[in-house]
């Protein structure tokens, strides 16, 4: 019998083809639930399955699944059990590098359509409350100048330092939220002398913008809260490009309603695709629908990757993108 691919969500081109070049590929009409999921992985009627960030892979899952593989659509993997899928022999890849031009582009954007107030912006002209330029029409603040806090250090970190600092903003970073580790001239590269390392109480009272690149771990949940939001200065704005659940959204709502903090740009929320109560009405936030690697040449790349990590899983072959263990590297 040939490799048999479940994929839970059709992925662009090439990756089908890809697929159905090495053996018989399954995809769902929709989205599974859990228990579907489940049954399916531990049918033994499938050799590896395509997973997106919706669909949890938990121990339990694992434990009773027939499966030689998990190839994940995203670099992010915090719907995966990593070590339960570890300890019972199933493989699983992500797709890293393709999406961090992309997905810093996009905290760029949020960092710039909070400090301009761009959808307020957009809303006015649409609503026709447009009377023509006004001295003190929807004011914003400068990006230029402003302290730019990255919270992580790595490739989407770096990639938005890159941008920011085209934009002349000073670039403060913390590598390991709420902890810390030393980053050396060698790490720096590129950066030695044009940013600098904080710790993370630092990062946190210090920025005008704090921006989020860390993954979704136990020490990163809620790494924002109410006890970090109060800390920040009145005028910052925190932007998620990262993972949901590292800010405690419903204290995020308090602290921009009650002026705590000045604005919100996000793209990833706690409970996704649910808002926290109250959090689509604040006029001081950007939000966006999770797209921070969503275009054509990308998500392309991201089918391409995750389908040979599952091909390699099937045949048996080291993958070209395995997740290592500990999710910290
Ligand atoms: C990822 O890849 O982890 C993003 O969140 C979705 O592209």
């Amino acid at each position: 019998m040939g490799n048999r691919f479940l994929v839970t969500t059709a992925i662009p081109d090439p990756g089908l083809k890809l697929l159905s070049d090495a053996g018989q590929v399954t995809v769902l009409p929709e989205p599974p639930d859990y228990p579907t999921l489940a049954g399916l992985c531990s049918s033994g009627d499938f050799d590896v399955v395509l997973t997106q960030l919706r669909d949890v892979i938990d121990a339990p899952l694992l434990a009773r699944a027939q499966l030689r593989g998990v190839s994940n659509y995203a670099v992010g993997y915090n719907n995966i059990d990593v070590a339960a899928a570890a300890r019972c022999g199933i493989q699983v890849g992500n797709t890293p590098g393709v999406l961090t031009d992309a997905t810093a582009d996009v905290a760029m954007l949020l960092i710039l359509g909070t400090a301009r107030r761009v959808v307020e912006s957009d809303n006015l002209v649409r609503t026709g409350q447009f009377r023509g330029w006004e001295p003190e029409l929807l004011l914003g603040r400068d990006v230029s100048g402003a302290v730019l806090g990255l919270a992580g250090f790595g490739r989407i970190a770096r990639a938005t330092a890159r941008r920011a600092l085209g934009f002349g903003m000073d670039v403060l970073f913390a590598p390991r939220p709420p902890g810390d580790r030393p980053v050396g001239e060698e790490e720096l590269g590129e950066f030695a002398g044009k940013i600098r390392q904080a710790g993370w109480d630092e990062l946190v009272e210090r920025s005008d913008f704090l921006s989020l690149h860390v993954p979704l771990v136990e020490e990163t949940r809620h790494l924002v809260d109410a006890h970090v939001l109060h800390r920040m200065k009145p005028g910052a704005i925190l932007i998620n490009t990262a993972r949901g659940p590292i800010v405690n959204e419903a204290d995020l709502v308090d602290a921009l309603r009650e002026g705590v903090i000045a604005g919100a740009g996000l793209d990833v929320f706690e409970d996704e695709p649910r808002l926290a109560s109250g959090l689509a009405a604040l006029p001081n936030t950007v939000l966006l629908p999770h797209v921070g690697s969503a275009t054509v040449a990308v998500r392309r790349e991201m089918a391409r990757l995750c389908a040979l990590n599952a091909v390699a899983m099937a045949e048996g072959r080291t993958l070209p993108h395995p997740v290592n263990l500990p999710a910290w590297s």
